[in-house]
């Protein structure tokens, strides 16, 4: 006798609410769900829980951070001088670490940084005209682990050692001849270009300079430094053996570097020893939440002992701000599109290590989510999230900066999110995954601001 019908329409309705639950699994999905009530086990701490985390762990390449070799401290010193210095700004306004300041985990505390002209830091900096940097600006943690960098990834080095920048040939081998970090060593060229971020529009002689000449800007600022003794002295410790004379703004960048590499880098967080054996570093509710975050698919693009993969990949995060000058309205930013010229790269941005992510709201390339919880629960159902998103979070602003671009940014989002649902404990779980990446020391960086720098400028982030 044939199977009554009954029996066979039963597990068909159960896999459609697995399916629902955990979107359709493909060949690098694990079909194992974002753990759900059921599935939970209910002792934790015990050693087998532990070890199949790490085991999970490691098939994604998440295991500890290395802490990068050694820098001389004379080139760290330089490096955190230049880095705090409003010397390097156009109008001496502005230095690198106003929008990257200890108090706020490196970044600025707001959606979207404010530049040269404006006044006050974190998130009470205001600008005269209302004017914003089009992106959030990112941590400087653990920048040894990243590359490309930026969020459409426009600082790289190639396979065949070229840096691939947005200043292309001016990046030559007289800059690059300094450099002892790889494409890092390269970011520090860009924001002292910047009009809306340090050079500004006028008032002053790097302002002057045309867009196209990055090498007077540069020659400018060293000619600039050069008026203090101090920074002689500093350059010429830094390299032992070459007169300041000889040295060019590649030198410059490459001390930034070195002292952002040396000074911020943190590997010691509860996850870190936990990896390292210790069974009880995590809460249960954390040791949940990691389970949940590398069985689900967070771990197909947080991978790595970072927590990226160091790709590109569109995520259905709202757009806002000034954006790029892309898409009909000007105000839209196509990301990694802007690098690759490719379509399918519409919308997609590096996606961003995990490290001490508790302390580095706000979330997003724009910062659109101000709360991490918020940004873990968009990824259940992002295409509803998207657009229902909610712009009266924002600073009043921004507020109607929100782009209602939702179906083009749906377009081309990942197609690992597809059929991605999960519920308010996961969320709850994997938000308290995240905090056990902060390294305590990562709390208070209050000491990698110097008491003063030789300008005499005053110093933001004391
Ligand atoms: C006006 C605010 C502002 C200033 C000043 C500024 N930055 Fe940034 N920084 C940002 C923003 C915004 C981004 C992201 C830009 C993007 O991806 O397009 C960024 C990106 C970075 C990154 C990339 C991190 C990553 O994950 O790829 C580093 C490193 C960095 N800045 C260091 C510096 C240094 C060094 C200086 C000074 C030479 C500097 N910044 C000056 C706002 C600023
Ligand atoms: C398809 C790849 C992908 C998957 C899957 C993914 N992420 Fe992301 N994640 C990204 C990208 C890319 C961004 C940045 C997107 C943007 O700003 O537009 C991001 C941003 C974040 C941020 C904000 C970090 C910051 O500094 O701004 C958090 C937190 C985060 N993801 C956690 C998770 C968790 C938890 C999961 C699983 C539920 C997950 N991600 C799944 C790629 C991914």
């Amino acid at each position: 006798m044939p199977t009554p019908a009954r029996t066979r329409v039963l597990p068909l309705t159960l896999g459609i609410g697995i399916a629902l639950l955990v979107g359709c699994a493909n060949d690098d999905t694990p079909t194992a769900p974002v753990a759900t009530g059921a599935s939970r086990v209910s002792d934790m701490h015990s050693a087998a829980v532990a070890q199949e985390i790490r085991s999970l762990a490691a098939g994604r390449g998440i295991g500890p951070l290395e802490r990068p070799a050694p820098v001389r401290p004379e080139l760290v010193r330089l490096g955190q001088a230049l880095a705090f210095d409003k010397i390097l700004s156009g109008n001496l306004d502005i230095s690198c670490m106003t929008c990257h300041l200890p108090a706020f985990g490196t970044g600025d505390g707001r959606s979207l940084s404010i530049g040269q002209g404006g006044t006050g830091i974190g998130p009470t900096r205001t600008h005269p005209t209302g004017a914003f940097i089009p992106r959030n600006a990112p941590p400087a943690f653990n920048l040894s682990a990243l590359e490309p960098f930026f969020w459409d990834g426009r600082v790289v080095v190639d396979e065949q050692g070229h840096f691939l920048t947005p200043a292309r040939q001016r990046v030559n081998p007289r800059i690059t001849r300094a450099f002892e970090f790889g494409a890092l060593s390269a970011l520090p060229l860009f924001p002292v270009l910047s009009r809306e971020e340090m050079r500004a529009e006028s008032g002053n002689e790097l302002a002057k300079v045309s867009d196209k000449q990055a090498q007077q800007v540069w020659h400018l600022l060293m000619e600039r430094l050069g008026r203090f003794r101090e920074y002689r002295r500093m350059f010429e410790a830094a390299y032992p053996g070459t007169r300041y004379a000889e040295m060019n703004f590649g030198h410059a960048s490459n001390a930034i570097s070195g002292f952002l590499v040396d000074r911020l880098a943190f590997n010691d967080s509860p996850w870190d020893r936990f990896l390292a054996g210790d069974d009880d570093a995590l809460s249960e509710v954390q040791l949940r939440g990691a389970r949940n975050f590398l069985t689900a698919r967070c771990s197909i693009c947080h991978n790595g002992p970072a927590l990226t993969d160091n790709l590109f990949h569109n995520v259905a995060v709202a757009q806002l701000g000034p954006g790029k000058g892309d898409g009909a309205s000007a105000t839209d930013d196509f990301g990694r599109m802007r690098e690759t010229g490719r379509p399918e790269d519409r919308y997609a941005f590096r996606t961003p290590p995990l490290r001490n992510v508790e302390l580095t709201a706000p979330y997003g390339h724009d910062g659109a989510f101000s709360d991490l919880r918020e940004f873990i629960a968009h990824y259940s159902e992002s295409d509803l999230k998207l657009h229902a998103f909610d712009a009266s979070a924002l600073e009043p602003a921004l507020q109607g900066t929100l782009l209602r671009n939702f179906d083009d940014i749906l377009a081309t989002r990942d197609p690992l999110l597809d059929g991605v649902v999960f519920d308010d404990v996961t969320i709850d779980e994997v938000t308290e995954f995240m905090k056990a990446l902060t390294d305590p020391a990562a709390r208070d960086l209050s000491a990698i601001a110097p008491a003063a720098v030789p300008s005499g400028l005053p110093v933001d982030g004391r």
